[in-house]
């Protein structure tokens, strides 16, 4: 492990809002007095009625999380209108194509005519407050306006992420009984089309239910529409106005649903509020990015997951920023792409992956080299642990030795980042995570629950609420206490390992529990696995996930055939394949061993410490295999394990 230490470059202690002595008050006054510090950072927002009371949280029992619970706002008059009387000019949004050729600026008076309109359109076809609305669609900005229209009526999107299947998106309309859906014709990625509205009807086909949907014309292609059900959004755009009052939504008012992988079942609909979660991704956006007026800012992600809600959309736009949002993907049309988009713009912070940053440095320093960066300041990261290669490459290729990088830790349920580097306050040790954001309350425990001390390593819980925090599990509170609290009573359990340094600094290692980070996105490895035995040659299979250099952690999957199924290459690609056509691409197995049997424990489970072992290539270390009911298993396991160099 690396233990170089990055100063606070001089010219940042100048620059930032925030130096280590204001870091350690704040936080400190954070931590001791919650409700004043956030009755105080609660006003960065505007309240259409304020509101008198803070934070009412109690994470025992039923598990209740209220913050600013009487105030009255509303997010998409937060990020766009009240914005309008000094910007209405400046730039809210860059979009930059998939092809280079094709970008645009869309200003906060066009934003705001736009999301109208959306809203109107929502309104004309009965979307109420409450109601759920799917949003499927690819980096474009009318994702932007779908999601801030929502808002603007206080209904809640859902936002699926383009690569999930059709399947999967069915699973999300059903879950929370959506009727109407936003999409496109097709995306379009690395100059490859992605046949959304096709998927769209597939999914429909199987969810049922659906009433409306709009359907934005993005690459022209051919596509099935219903005259009842579907209408292309420029033509309904003809006929509605820009004009569209905001919904006064209370602060626990839910803004949206995210479906998101965990240990156990389907994916759950993490939820998340509106007044709380846009103080907490406002506030962090500025002090974690050092966020000033007229900076170009530039989060990688895509509005499919919770980066892009709370740091390509939310936290930006509320602060009035000017955001970028790219299409397109890091290697097309060459690996350069990155860094012509950010000399194009002239980005000033650039946050994006670790899976990202390995895969470009695979490819060298001269892509990078040829172009000249000179706009950066800030680097970010996010998604899984950057190992401290990739970090210093980063640093000192991308960001030629003069841009900090923040290495922000966080979770789809956390709403906002929890542990970050502020760029003019903290020392930067690649590979660490830092330190707790303001209002957060870190701790390590061993496996019973029992807080551990000094610089050690453990299970990552956070003892007390902060105001981005999921509310709940949409429509299944009992799943978020069972999840999140019931570990560790009490606590709220994030699932990540962590270890602690002399210096109190955080180093997260990984998750703890069934699920893997496959390129910065989450799966949960029972997903996979049911996936895999709805094949109808497939008998179990038990999924684990591996060291890989570029996505952080593959998929290997050990499958066990129905009787008389014999093994091979085809079977192999049909596997892989079912599983893409299943739940997307993002879950398509890296590696299939089969196998004639599992390691079970005599009382039938199956003992995937040993199966992660033989996956990592650590058979020499499989620890105590005598508890099994065949421990013969296990050698013809180690025997064709499909990591052999
Ligand atoms: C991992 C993404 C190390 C972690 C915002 C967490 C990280 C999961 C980091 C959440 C980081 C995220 N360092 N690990 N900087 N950021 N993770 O819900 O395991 O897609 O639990 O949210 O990603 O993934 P999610």
């Amino acid at each position: 492990m690396s233990e170089a230490v990055h100063e606070v470059p001089a010219a940042w202690a100048k620059r930032a809002y925030i130096d280590d002595a204001k870091y350690q008050a704040m936080y400190q006054r954070s931590i001791d007095d919650p409700n004043g510090f956030w009755a105080e950072h609660g006003q960065r927002i505007h309240w259409m009625t304020p509101f008198t009371k803070v934070k009412n949280t109690d994470y025992n029992g039923d598990v209740s999380i209220k913050w600013f619970e009487d105030g009255v706002t509303n997010v998409a008059y937060n990020c766009i209108d009240r914005h309008l009387k000094n910007r209405a000019d400046q730039v809210a949004i860059i979009w930059e194509g998939d092809d280079p050729s094709e970008s645009k600026k869309i200003t906060y008076q066009e934003l705001h005519d736009e999301v109208c309109r959306m809203a109107n359109i929502l309104r004309l076809r009965n979307v109420e407050k409450g109601d759920r609305v799917t949003i499927y669609m690819p980096m474009i900005p009318e994702a932007a306006y779908a999601m801030l229209a929502c808002a603007r009526i206080g209904a809640i999107h859902s936002v699926v992420f383009g690569g999930f299947s059709p399947d999967s998106l069915a699973q999300r309309i059903t879950d929370c009984e959506s009727k109407c859906i936003i999409t496109a014709d097709e995306g379009l990625r690395g100059g490859r089309k992605v046949p959304l509205k096709a998927n769209v009807d597939a999914a429909i086909a199987k969810s049922g239910g659906v009433d409306h949907v709009i359907v934005v014309r993005r690459t022209g292609g051919a596509v099935e529409m219903d005259p009842v059900r579907d209408v292309w959004y420029h033509e309904a755009a003809d006929v509605v106005t820009a004009e569209c009052p905001c919904a006064e939504m209370n602060a626990e008012d839910p803004l949206f649903i995210l479906y998101t992988s965990g240990s156990t079942g389907k994916p759950k609909g993490v939820l998340h509020t509106t007044g709380g979660y846009l103080v907490f991704a406002s506030m962090t956006h500025q002090y974690v990015f050092d966020y000033h007026d007229g900076d170009i800012y530039w989060c990688t992600a895509d509005v499919g997951w919770v980066t892009g809600h709370s740091y390509i959309l939310y936290g930006p736009l509320a602060n009035g920023a000017t955001t970028l949002m790219f299409e397109g993907v890091p290697n097309y049309p060459t690996n350069s792409r990155f860094w012509e988009v950010i000399d194009k713009h002239k980005v000033n912070t650039f946050y994006t992956a670790p899976t990202a940053i390995r895969a470009l440095m695979q490819a060298g320093d001269e892509p990078v080299k040829k172009t000249s960066r000179a706009s950066l300041r800030l680097l970010g990261s996010v998604g899984e642990p950057i190992n401290p290669e990739a970090w210093e490459w980063y640093y000192r290729v991308v960001g030629d030795n003069r841009c900090p990088i923040v290495d922000t830790w966080w979770q789809t349920e956390t709403g906002g980042i929890l542990i970050t580097p502020l760029p003019g306050a903290t020392k930067l040790k690649p590979g660490s995570a830092t330190r707790p954001f303001f209002g957060v309350k870190p701790q390590i425990v061993d496996a019973e629950g029992k807080p551990l001390e000094g610089a050690v390593s453990g299970n990552l819980c956070i003892t007390d609420s902060w105001p981005g925090q999921m509310r709940s599990v949409y429509g299944d509170h009992q799943r978020f206490i069972e999840t999140y609290f019931k570990t560790y009573p009490g606590k709220y359990f994030t699932g990540d390992g962590c270890r602690r340094d002399e210096d109190g600094y955080y180093w997260i290692t990984g998750r703890v529990d069934d699920v893997i980070n496959v390129s910065g996105h989450r799966m949960g490895t029972a997903e996979v696995e049911s996936s895999l035995v709805l094949h109808e040659k497939v008998s179990e299979a038990a999924v684990v996930g591996y060291p890989h250099d570029i996505k952080g952690q593959g998929i290997y999957a050990y499958v066990t055939l129905m009787n008389g199924v014999e093994p091979s290459e085809e079977l192999r690609k049909e596997l892989v394949a079912h599983v893409r056509k299943d739940i997307g691409p993002i879950a398509a197995p890296d590696k299939i061993q089969f196998s004639p049997g599992l390691p079970k424990t005599r009382s039938g489970k199956i003992m995937r410490r040993i199966l992660r072992k033989i996956a990592e290539d650590d058979f020499g270390n499989l620890g105590d295999t005598s508890t099994l009911a065949d421990p013969a298993v296990v050698d013809d396991l180690v025997n064709n394990r499909q990591n052999k160099k």
